[in-house]
This record gives C-alpha cells, structure tokens and sequence, in this order.
C-alpha cells in the first residue's frame, strides 16, 4: 500500500489549481455559488471535475452544513432512502450559531471558513480543494496539540493523535489492530478548544483517509462528493444531540438488554450452554441472556441447527427453560449464504434473484464459514422479502430474543472473488490455517482503478478488496460495490431490524452488529469485536466504548475477559469489573481457547458478583441515561472530559469511566496492581460501598483495589435511582425504589428516573 501511495507524488497535488466561485447567491437559509477549475487539470489520482456546486445551509442554529458537489450529479451520493438525513427546519444567517465565509486565494483558490462566534473552527483557505471522480482532498487546520476525539471505528486511545496520524475508513474484518480501521465508518470528529466542543462529519460512503498531520486534518476521499455537516456544540453532549438530530437518534433498547450476557463461540452442544446456564446460576451470578455463536447452526449455514449437537428441540426447550426463569436467548446470525443446490435459503434467493453479482451477470461467490457463499444484495428489489420470509420461517421455529449479525462488513476469506466456486461439498480450508498459499491476499488486476483505485487508502490489507467483496462486484441498480462497500453492515442492519419491529409489534427489537455505519444507532447496538485477551486491550476497550457514544450507538460494549487468547484469572477479574459498567456488558470467547465463564475461578466469580450487584442496583439509572439517548443521544457511558472539559487533565483520560454524569468508575488496567490512580474533578465525591467522601480537587487519589474490587463513586449533587439486584432484570424491578442523595458542597443535589411500566414511560425529575 505504501508504494502506491508514494508514487503518485505530492507534486502533482501541489500543481492541483484549485477552484474559483462565481455566482455566489443568497438562498433560503443559505447561499450557493459555483465552482470552477481555474487552472489545467492535475489528474492527480483520478480526473478532475471543472464544474462544481457549492450548497450552504444552515439547518438548525447549531448545524451548518456545506455541500460541494460535481454540477452533474455523477458522482455517487448515500441516497436518503438508504440513511434518512433530517434536514433540519433551517434557519436564518442571523439566527444561526455558526457562519460561513469564503474566500479566493490567487495560489489555492476557493476556501472556507466556519465560525462559532470568534473562533474558526473549520478553515480550508489557503489549500486548494481538490475534486476528481476517484480523489477528493479537502484540508482544514487544526490548531496546535488540538483534542480530537472520534473518526472510526479503530482501536486506539479517546483523544486522537493529530502527530501524522491516518485514520482509514474502510470496513474490515481485523482483530485488533491499534489505530487501524476495523468493522465500521464514522467520520464524525468532535474537537475540544477552551472549554468548548464543536464537530464535523464528512456523509460520504467511500473509503477514505482522515489525515491529521502538520496543524490540518485532511480528507481523502476515494469518491462522492463533499457533504460536510458542523455542529457547533458547545458541550460534547450538544454535539451527539446535534449529530444524532441528523443521523438518527439511537434505538430504543429492551431493559432486558441492560443484564448481564455470556456468549462464546465454540460451545460444542447445546448440553454444555444448558450447563453454563445451570453454573451461573449456582455462583450466584446474575446471568441475562444465554448466547449461542455459529455453532449450533448445521455446517454453519444460516437459520439451520446441527441435528446431533443443537436439535431444534432441544434449542425449543432451552428457549422455554431460559423463559420461564425470566432470562433470554440471543443467536448468530450471518450474511453469507452457502451456495449449494441442496440448501434451500440459497435456492429460495437464487431463484429471486437476490445476491451481489460479477460484473458479467452470474453470482459473486465468496468465501466465509460454511465454505462457498453468496452476499445477500441490500438493493435488490426482492432482497428484503427473501430476507424476511427466511428470518420469519426461523423464528416461527424458534422464537429467540434478540439477533446477532456479524460478518457484515461484509467478510470474505478470499482477495475479491473467490472464481467461479463451484458448489462442492468440498469446504475450502480457512485461510489462516493454510501455510500455502499463506494469507488472503492475492494481486489483483492492476488497470481496473475501480478494483486497484489510483489513490491507495491505508488500508493495511493492501487492497481493498481483500478480505471482502471485491470492489466491481455489482448491485441490483448498477451500482459497484466500491461505491457502497461501507453500508453493507448497515443495509443488512436496516432490513433485519424491519423484519424484527414486524414479527413482535409490540415489543423493541434488540439487534446487535458487527458492522456499522453514520446513523446504525438508530437500528442496532454494537460490541467492539474480536478484541484480545490482553491488559491493553482491556484498557483500548473504554475508548471504544467513548468513540461509540460520539458514534451515536451508546449500547455498546468488548468482549469481557478478551476473544481471542488465552484470558488469566487475574486479567477476567479486572474486565468484569469494567464489562460491568459497559452499556453492553457480554463475555464472549473465541473458539479453541480457554473457557472464560465468570463463574471458573472463584476470585472472578467474586469480582463479577459485586460488580454486577452495582450494575443490577443502578439498572433504573442505566436505564434512564439510556433514555437521555434515545432522545437527544446522550451516551450512558462517558469519559470525564465530556462531563468537566474545562479540566485540562481530564482531556486524555480514558481510564476512567462516567456512568450519566454522576457515578464514577475507576478500574484497574495493570497486571499486579492493587491499587488505582483515580482523577477526581474539584468537588465532592463519595464511596459507592461505603459513602465516604472524597473531595476532588482536580488532582489524582490513589485508591485501594484488591482483586475483587472495583472503585465507584457517587458525584456530589446527584440523586441516583435504584432497585436491590435481583439475579435477572425482572426480578430487580420487582424490587423497591431508592434515591440515593449525594449531595454537593452546597448541600444540593438532583436527579432524574424514567421507568418503564406496563403502561409506559413514566418520569420523574428532583431536587
Ligand atoms: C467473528 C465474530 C465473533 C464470532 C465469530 C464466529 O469473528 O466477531 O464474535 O464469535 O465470528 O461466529
């Protein structure tokens, strides 16, 4: 990928001429102008387009968006149909909090700048746009050791290097490699500048570079057109509230959802997840949701069960034994379908015509678990029934809680096409467990740029058809995967939680995926993938869980005590007590690795029942901070500097966590420690166990921290609902309700509860 990149030399974007506005005219709540190249062509990675039009509306008094697109509307756009933008009632220049300016500059020609009272807070002047069919380059600058946080989905520390970082948004299926690009695109960024957040999204589906190096923040864009939406904050949770305003609000999610779950792939029949079951419940652990990964699925092909180790029946009895306790059950499910004659949902969607296809016509083949397999097209006009009418078949069978789709990305073992795959019986070995011809990726043919792109995004799998669909694979409307490879996930998402909103109208769907996309939050939650068992990993995990709140899908959560690797005793004991405080709060394992069920050493047994008695005891907390994101997408899980950003210290810190603004979580992430360097913002904090005060005053306390313990702290000033913990979400709420009045130095405090009843959200607010 570097020598790509490298090639096409910085000095034939330096020679890139820019554009020049003309016919800059007022609209309603906005302006347009056009855009014309004013110099030769630079080609630089791509043709570039004379004619542009440049939109300027202001929305809402907080978002501003600017819309630079080629006149002739070739280039491809996310259509509304697919993500429903809302646009906002519009409001007057004057009536707006952000402003837009323009200049011409006789070196870069055509820039802007946007303004939030003094500060500028985005500015292109200076460098020349750059617009072609396959290369759009847009730069702003960014002040000194500016606070980024969000672009992802990757894994890496909350606030975001701007020292030559490249941030790649390309959906792929990669473990976790730190600062990389794995399953999801939001390009969302928020920036912290005295005290104040504003944002940028850039609504755009192509692959692109984010580059923050040398004071700018630059897109590089494998297509489309510039869509750039700001919002001008100025609190962090104004920003998700303007962004979610846009994108979609996150999705209501079943209280149920709120318990604690245990998954792992591998299980090897449905005895021993009866048996799991069983075990929770004699350590006196509170267990939710019992999950079963592919593997109770007959050669792992979608809605089948394996007759010998997951028979239908006994998958019935489990449902009914999990039910009648008051607990649920959640199952996987893929996209890729085998192709083979004798599978019926690939004959039921061969003969409606329903799969991605070659360019010459015939089906795309790929290569995921069960072997050859074909990928649902989301924009094939009878792709939602065929989907519908398999997913209905299922659950008339089994009628389980919630779903689980993953691979959506979507996954293909193979570089692109897999060739013509014949059906066989024959399953094609998994390509990491191949010594030859070694991993997926193969070289493709190089003179197709819309498979080999002139510009190459740092895609660490050097094509970006590696590892997916291969990028001229083409959908019912003409379109070419490259176009829209970052909304499978979201596609997929789309129809199945459709499907699901159908079968049960009464109740909300709980959906959980892999793959996501600007706007998944408001059809699906996520957990973070194929994480590792690792101290690192355990800290890299809150982060995550941050970046997912500015995402505006707050129902999310990792893999408690890691997914792949070998977990220790120590390392589970120390993630429970964080997995606890997720939103999504799940342990799950990889298949051929130590079993990891909390329940396995008694030191973990322990930690997970006093961390979950917390979480079970603010379930009407959790559950009302959830509610703040349904409405204006305030997430659950917070980091400090969304709560005090006029704390300089706190502006890095992911170490700690904020559930809502007032409870405190101070994990440890460090093998051996027993104890833990805790921030605690000036004011008065207290004790979770046993209310002692701690007075905060902006500085670190080191706490005690034994192996079973996790540090929790009430914010002076908050009242905090809760019921006693029950072991399931239903017997908690049968429970009481408490307020617990932690007050501040001014002897105050005030808090909020929604519950969910029988007859509705009710609500209650004081002080
Ligand atoms: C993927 C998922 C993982 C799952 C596995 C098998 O790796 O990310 O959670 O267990 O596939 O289905």
């Amino acid at each position: 990928m570097g020598t790509k990149f490298e090639a096409c030399s910085n000095s034939t974007r330096s020679s890139c001429p820019g554009y020049a506005v003309t016919n800059f005219t007022r609209a309603e709540q906005g302006f347009e102008a056009s855009l014309v190249l004013t110099g030769p062509p630079c080609n630089a990675y791509g043709k570039d387009i004379f004619h542009l039009t440049l939109g300027i509306r202001f929305d809402t008094q907080n978002r501003l968006h600017v819309h630079i697109k080629d006149t002739v509307e070739k280039q491809y756009q996310i259509p509304r149909a697919i993500i429903p933008l809302d646009s906002g009632s519009g409001v007057s220049e004057n009536d707006s909090n952000l402003k837009f300016t323009h200049v011409q500059d006789a070196q870069s020609g055509f820039g802007f700048k946007i303004q939030r009272g003094d500060d500028v807070i985005f500015d292109t002047t200076g460098r020349p746009l750059i617009f072609e069919d396959q290369y759009i380059e847009i730069t702003s600058s960014l002040p000194k050791n500016a606070n980024i946080y969000g672009i992802g989905e990757t894994p890496d520390y909350f606030r975001r290097s701007t020292a030559n970082t490249t941030k790649t948004l390309w959906n792929r299926d990669a473990h976790n490699p730190l600062g990389e690009n794995v399953y999801g695109s939001h390009s969302i960024y928020m920036e912290l500048r005295k005290g104040k957040f504003h944002g940028a999204y850039l609504h755009n589906s192509h692959g692109m570079d984010i580059v923050m190096a040398n004071g700018t923040i630059q897109y590089r864009l494998l297509g489309g057109t510039v869509d750039l939406y700001f919002f001008g904050g100025p609190s962090a949770l104004d920003v998700i509230d303007q962004y979610t305003e846009l994108v979609g609000r996150p999705n209501r999610i079943p209280y149920w959802s709120l318990g604690f779950h245990n998954c792992r792939y591998g299980y090897k029949s449905v005895y021993v997840v009866n048996e799991v079951i069983a075990n929770y419940s004699k350590a006196r652990i509170p267990l939710e949701v019992a999950w079963t990964d592919i593997d109770y699925m007959d050669n792992t092909r979608d809605f089948t069960f394996d007759s010998v180790n997951f028979p239908l029946s006994e998958m019935q009895k489990q449902l009914k034994y999990l039910h009648s306790r008051n607990q649920r059950m959640v199952l996987m499910t893929d996209p890729a379908i085998q192709r083979k004659t004798s599978y019926e949902t690939y004959v039921r969607g061969h003969e409606l015509n329903v799969f991605i296809k070659n360019p010459d016509g015939s089906e795309y083949v790929g290569h995921v678990w069960p072997g050859y397999t074909v990928f649902p097209d989301w924009f094939g006009n009878n792709t939602d029934k065929w989907w519908h009418a398999e997913l209905q078949q299922y659950f008339d069978q089994l009628p389980i809680d919630g779903m689980w789709i993953d691979m959506n990305e979507a996954t293909s073992f193979c570089t692109g096409t897999c060739g013509s795959g014949q059906p066989t019986d024959k399953v094609p070995a998994l390509p990491w467990l191949v010594s030859s011809p070694g991993p997926p990726h193969r070289k493709l043919n190089t003179s197709n740029p819309f498979l080999v792109p002139p510009y190459a995004i740092h895609n660490p799998q050097i094509e970006i058809s590696d590892n997916t669909i291969e990028t001229t694979a083409v959908h019912a409307n003409g379109v070419i995967e490259y176009h829209v490879h970052n909304l499978y996930g979201y596609m997929q998402s789309k129809t199945t939680r459709d499907f699901l909103l159908a079968y049960r109208q009464n109740k909300r769907p709980f959906l959980l995926s892999r793959s996501t996309f600007a706007g998944s939050g408001a059809l699906v939650n996520h957990w973070t993938g194929d994480n590792e068992a690792t101290w690192q990993d355990l800290h890299i995990s809150i982060s995550s869980v941050f970046d997912f709140g500015i995402f505006g899908i707050p129902m999310v959560g990792a893999d408690i005590c890691g997914f792949t690797g070998n977990t220790t005793e120590e390392l589970c004991a120390r993630w429970i007590e964080v997995g606890a405080f997720y939103p999504f709060s799940r342990n799950h394992n990889a298949i051929e690795m130590e079993s990891q069920e909390l329940y396995l050493w008694e030191s973990v047994a322990e930690a997970s029942r006093r961390a979950l008695a917390v979480r079970y005891k603010l379930l009407p907390y959790f559950y009302t901070m959830y509610q703040y994101s349904v409405e204006v997408g305030w997430p659950v899980a917070r980091p400090l500097v969304f709560e005090f950003p006029q704390v300089p210290e706190t502006a890095g810190n992911d170490r700690q966590m904020l559930i809502g603004g007032g409870i405190l979580v101070s994990p440890v992430l460090e093998e051996g420690a027993t104890t833990v360097r805790a921030f605690f913002p000036a004011g008065k904090w207290y004790d979770w166990y046993d209310y002692t005060e701690v007075t905060g005053t902006n500085a670190f306390v080191i706490l005690d921290a034994n192996l079973e313990h996790i540090n929790v702290h009430i914010r002076g000033g908050s009242i905090i609902p809760m019921q006693p913990p029950g072991m399931t979400t239903v017997e908690s709420r049968a429970n009481n309700f408490q307020l617990l009045v932690a007050t501040n130095g001014q002897g105050k405090a005030s808090g909020e509860l929604r519950a969910r009843s029988e007859h509705g959200v009710c609500q209650r607010s004081g002080s």
